[in-house]
Parts: structure tokens; sequence; C-alpha cells
């Protein structure tokens, strides 16, 4: 195992900047999940680790060692990828045991070796066949458990259940964590998938055009985003975002949002860092509340109309429209309303965000310690 460094990478793919002033640190051990839309240079950063790709600036490292000239087969990582790169006329067993055979490692050592991988991964039956004999998810176990029989310093996956249906990336995702936590590699996992990101990281690292945007736990990611982009990635459905102006009304910061003043000196924002009165107000839809769930009095509260009604079982996704905007609201299911019908909702101020209209930044929050009590 061996942690791993980015300092200042770039790269450049012609005019192409896929990759630009990358500097991010992974504990020995950690699993960081990379995530971001497609194209935003994900697996260039991988295939760079990997040694795929060299950078055109910047120093990569993997445990003490600068690897920028290291060649992959020397680098000590194994990959994973998407389409599994399985080689079709081997067996199971044979594709397992390849790259010990390649090292000639002695045979019953072999042979132990994968039976005990195959058995953790549910492939002790399946040793004969060949991949095409093979379901997408077999497949994709044979080729995490031939990355596994390398013993690797980093493990490299690059949407490696992307190709599964939904049923199976889940429980691939289960599988994946409970092998992390048995074998305790480095692992550097890059999905486009927010949900995946948030089930299976120590840390995430959301990129957006080749930028790196924030990395940080799932939790902090969540609740702390420190932009419009990471906020309306991160989570779903997607938080609101409404056009806001701050004013000060008898010295305490307010916003002005829809039809409402919002008391905000409860989430103690640092209005000094405030560049304009013209802000952007974020909510997430479990914190828009039905008045019917009798939120508490003190919440502020808006009228609408229902417009679309998603019931996913749990809860249900009600969209309202409030005057100019529209709000998505998280509901209890069943909640029997029909399109066209007027709600009350409920704002819980003390968990709305802030953004800088302008350069869509987040105003950043006072420590928990110069919270004013909330009335
Ligand atoms: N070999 C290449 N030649 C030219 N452009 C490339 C090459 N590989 C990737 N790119 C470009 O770099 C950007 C990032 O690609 P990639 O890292 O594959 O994104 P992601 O994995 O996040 O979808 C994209 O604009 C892509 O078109
Ligand atoms: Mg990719």
């Amino acid at each position: 195992m061996a942690a791993v460094r980015f300092r200042g990478v770039h790269k450049r793919f012609g005019l192409v900047s896929a990759v630009e002033e990358l500097d991010l640190e992974i504990d020995d051990g950690e699993f960081l999940v990379v995530v971001g839309p497609s194209g935003c240079g994900k697996s260039t950063t991988l295939r760079m680790l990997a040694g795929l790709e060299r950078p055109s600036n910047g120093l990569i490292s993997i445990g003490d060692r600068v690897v920028n000239l290291v060649s992959p087969k020397s680098r000590d990582v194994a990959v994973v990828f998407q389409n599994y790169a399985l080689y079709p006329h081997m067996t199971v067993y044979d594709n397992l045991s390849f790259g010990m055979r390649i090292r000639h490692e002695p045979r019953e050592h072999i042979r132990r070796q994968v039976a005990d991988v195959a058995q953790q991964l549910g492939l002790s039956a399946l040793l004969d066949r060949k991949p095409a004999a093979l379901s997408g998810g077999e497949r994709q176990r044979v080729a995490v458990g031939r990355a596994l029989l390398r013993r690797p310093q980093v493990f490299l996956m690059d949407e490696p259940l992307s190709n599964l249906d939904a049923t199976l990336r889940v429980h691939m995702r289960g599988e994946l964590s409970r092998l992390h936590a048995r074998v305790g590699t480095t692992t550097f996992y890059v999905t486009h998938d927010q949900i995946e990101a948030m089930t299976l990281g120590d840390r995430i690292a959301v990129m957006r055009a080749g930028r790196l945007q924030q990395v940080a736990s799932p939790e902090t990611l969540y609740d702390e985003p420190v932009n419009m982009f990471v906020a309306g990635f991160i989570g779903a459905p997607r938080m609101n975002f409404l056009p806001a102006r701050v004013t000060v009304t008898d010295g305490r910061p307010c916003l002005d949002v829809l039809s409402i003043r919002l008391d905000v000196t409860g989430v103690a924002l640092d209005s000094a860092s405030l560049r304009s009165e013209r802000v952007v107000l974020g909510i997430r839809p479990e914190d828009v509340r039905w008045s019917r769930e009798a939120p508490p009095p003190s919440w502020p509260r808006l009228r609408g109309v229902v417009e679309i009604i998603e019931p996913v079982g749990a809860e249900t996704y009600v969209t309202v429209q409030v005057e100019y905007a529209r709000l998505l609201a998280r509901f209890p299911p069943r909640t029997g309303l029909r399109p066209g019908e007027q709600v009350e909702l409920a704002l819980d101020q003390t968990r709305i965000h802030v953004f800088d209209a302008e350069t869509e930044q987040a105003v950043p929050r006072l420590p928990a310690s110069a919270l004013a009590p909330s009335q």
C-alpha cells in the first residue's frame, strides 16, 4: 500500500486542456473517489497515475517515488476498467492467474491464491468457463479478482460498475466496500455517478472541466459545498437554487427571496465577504417541508401550486410552483395530492446555502462557535 500525490499536474492534448493545476493527495489505504460529469478529466487523471498518459507538467508520486518516468508495469498499480479487458480465449482460472504465471510463480502457490480470491468473489464454480459464458457481473468480478491477485500498491478503477444493471451495481458496490475494508489497499476510483461516489468514498474529489472543485468526506461535501457546481452535482434530487438579495434589517443580515424575508443570523454567514447584495439561495429538497408535516412554527412559509408529483416509495418528490420559481420538495409517501392543488411549504432557514451570484462561490460560514442561538 502507498499514498499517492499529484502536484501541479496539467495534461494537454494539443489545444485541449484535459486536466489543469491538479493538486491532490490520497492517503495510504484511503478509498478516494473522483467524480464529475463526462469529459471533466477523470479518466485522464487515472491514466496518468497508471502511466498510460504522461503529464504535460507537474509531478505524480506513489509512496516516496516520483513515477512520471516509470513505466506502467513498474508502478505496482492494478487497473480495472469499465469494459473488464479480460482475455476472451482464456478460462476464468487462466485470466486470474495470468500475471502470476508470467512471473513464473510456483504452480501450487498460484492454485491456492486463485482459489482463495475466487472464493472471496464467488467465482469458485466458474473457473473453467471462458468470459463469453459469464454474465456482466461475473466478468466484472473476474476483473476485480485479477487486480486483487496482483497485490498492488494502488488499485485504479475507471467506472468499473457502469456496464452493470442497477441491482447488480448496488450489489457490487457493497462487495467493493467490503473488499476494501478487508484488504485496505489505497484505491483511486473514477465514476460519473454521485451516489456511487457518496457510498464508496472515504473522501470524494469533484472535478469540472479539468479542474478539481473540492475534496472532502461525503458528509462535508453534502453539507458544505464550496460552490454551486458541487452543490448541484452532489445530492439527488438536486438542490433548489433561487435568486435572492441580502439586506440588513435592525442590524441583522436577512435574505429576501420570493416574497419572504429570511433571518440568516442562525447560519452565521460571513457577510463581510459578500461582493454584492445579489446572491443565490440554495436549499435541499428535504429542507423544504409540507406544512401538513407540522414543521416548527418559526419556519417561514410559502404558498404554491403543485405541478409534478413523483412517488418513489418511501417518499414523494413534489415540484411546486411558487410565484415565479419552482421548488422541489420531499414529501412523505401517499400524499393524496393532485397537480393544481394549493400547498403550503415551510423552509428550514438554518439549512440554507448562500452563493455569490457572480462567482457562484459559497459565502463562507463562520465557525459553529459564532452561531447565535436560533429563534
Ligand atoms: N487521447 C486524447 N486526445 C485528445 N483529447 C483527449 C484524449 N483523451 C481525452 N481527451 C479529452 O480530454 C477531456 C477529458 O477526457 P476524459 O479524461 O476521458 O474525461 P472523463 O473520463 O471525465 O469523461 C475531454 O475533453 C476529452 O475529449
Ligand atoms: Mg472516463
